[in-house]
């Protein structure tokens, strides 16, 4: 696993917010709700839709287009969707907000 940085320090003391990020060249989808940190995938599975351009809804993240939900911590689609979306592990650090991607095996390969 690699950590990528996706906010300085100061980013992250903003109110909450949902938003896109680039780590290693991948757009996700960064939250802070409630004070707590997320980060999850930026396309919705269900029709392609930009879960960046949506909202927190009771630990979920709505999806802007059809407002399909889904949570932060398990990724699940609420009952009656059957469908999931990748969470990536978030870490606080002094200097900004980490994200932490599996490495593909070409660029272990590569690198
Ligand atoms: S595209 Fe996200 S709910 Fe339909």
């Amino acid at each position: 696993m690699i950590w990528v940085k996706v906010l300085s320090k100061q980013e992250t003391e903003r109110e909450d917010f949902v938003e896109m990020a680039k780590a290693d060249g991948k757009k996700i989808c960064i939250i802070k709700h409630k004070g707590k940190f997320s980060a999850v995938q930026n396309t919705c599975p269900h029709a392609g839709g930009i879960l960046s351009g949506g909202w927190c809804k009771e630990g979920n993240i709505v999806c802007p287009i059809h407002r399909y939900e889904y949570n932060l911590i398990t990724g699940r689609g609420t009952f009656g969707q059957g469908d999931y979306i990748d969470i990536y592990p978030t870490e606080l650090r002094e200097d900004g907000l980490y994200v932490g991607l599996k490495q593909s095996w070409i660029k272990k390969l590569f690198s």
